[in-house]
């Protein structure tokens, strides 16, 4: 079975901790469901795992990825990228990850716990599925379980690139709401305006409109430009620090304007069930920056490190 796997981490160069090659497949946990893997994409979590930040299960090798599509007997599937899942949905804490709980999925066959498996939108390419479960399950969750997103509201999103940020621009578009986005990237900016955004500017300038909702996953870069950015009573929501984790925050800009800062990681199965049925009754494409062979993952690994991608970076195990 061919997998992309961690033997040794490298906190300098974690692409190149990337080995590709025949691994046999581990055996699955009783009731577990086999998948044949189509596609897998990427994510900055992968870059954490290869630096060694990320101790999982320690076993090694250890397959990466936690974003996959495939085929399950007859039925075209995309992965459900969570372990345990909490019954209550209201809270994800202490859930990981399916590569955490050492089952990663960028693997031609992999097994995953019964009931994991969400029904693949027809529409969608085999790497558009695989974008979904990682990064659109986070903006999904961002955008609707906690800033509550409505038709007619402005949302700012942070690092218009980003795996994260291109989903909540294509959701929160498609929703309704106004969505003004930040790229550092001239090109970026385009991309994110055909991507349904309203307005696109550079990282820290003035916006046209004070925001509902901020999407913030870039962190110190643009931690203070989205307090600035957000009116009176809106919601700043973060899942992540791209440039770091330590913000300077201004804290009578937060009290006097009531602005409530959130923070969010991943999503519920029912969430995830949620984001496949709205992404199927949108017809919404999400954005795949590339997709490589698997034998390319390094390659992948390094664009993403780069900050070069727009979209996912999407890897084919066809
Ligand atoms: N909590 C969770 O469940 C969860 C899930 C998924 C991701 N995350 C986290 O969310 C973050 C984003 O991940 P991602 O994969 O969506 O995107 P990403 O590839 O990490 O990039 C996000 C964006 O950050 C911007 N950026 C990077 N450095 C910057 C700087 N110095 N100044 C301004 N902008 C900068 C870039 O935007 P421009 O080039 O357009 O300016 C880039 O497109 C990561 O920290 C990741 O670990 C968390």
């Amino acid at each position: 079975m061919r997998a992309a796997y961690l033997v040794e981490p490298d906190a300098d160069r974690p692409a190149e901790a990337i080995r590709v090659g025949d691994l046999d497949p581990a055996p699955a946990p009783d009731g577990w469901v086999e998948v044949d893997v189509r596609a897998g994409a990427l994510n900055m979590h992968d870059i954490w795992t290869l630096r060694g930040a990320n101790k999982g299960t320690g076993t090694r090798p250890h397959v990466i990825g936690s974003d996959a599509a495939g085929v399950a007997g007859d039925r075209d599937v995309i992965v459900y990228p969570v372990v345990p899942r909490k019954p209550d949905g209201r809270i994800v804490e202490h859930a990981v990850l399916l590569p955490d709980a050492g089952h990663g999925v960028l693997a031609e066959r992999i097994a995953v716990p019964p009931g994991h498996l969400v029904a693949k939108p027809g529409h969608l390419s085999w790497s558009e599925a695989a974008a979904l479960p990682t990064a659109w399950l986070t903006a999904y969750r961002m955008l609707f379980t906690k800033a509550r997103l409505e038709p007619g509201h402005v949302v700012l999103v942070q690092g218009a690139g980003g795996g994260v940020a291109t989903a909540a621009i294509g959701l929160a578009a498609a929703a309704g709401a106004t969505v003004v986005v930040t790229s550092r990237s001239p090109g970026k900016r385009e991309r994110a305006l055909a991507l349904g955004a309203t307005a696109a500017i550079g990282s820290g300038e003035r916006v046209p409109q004070l925001a509902d909702v901020v999407v913030e996953t870039v962190g110190p870069a643009t931690f203070e430009h989205s307090t600035r950015s957000t009116r009176a009573g809106g919601t700043i929501v973060v899942c992540g620090g791209t440039s770091g984790f330590a913000a300077q925050l201004d804290l009578a800009r937060l009290f006097a304007r009531e602005i409530s800062v959130h923070g969010s990681t991943m999503g519920t199965l029912a969430e995830f069930e949620a984001l496949v049925a709205f992404v199927a009754a949108h017809r919404i494409r999400p954005a795949v920056d590339s997709t490589a062979d698997l034998a390319d993952v390094r390659a992948q690994a390094a664009r993403m490190l780069a900050g070069e991608a727009f979209g996912k970076l999407c890897v084919s195990l066809s």
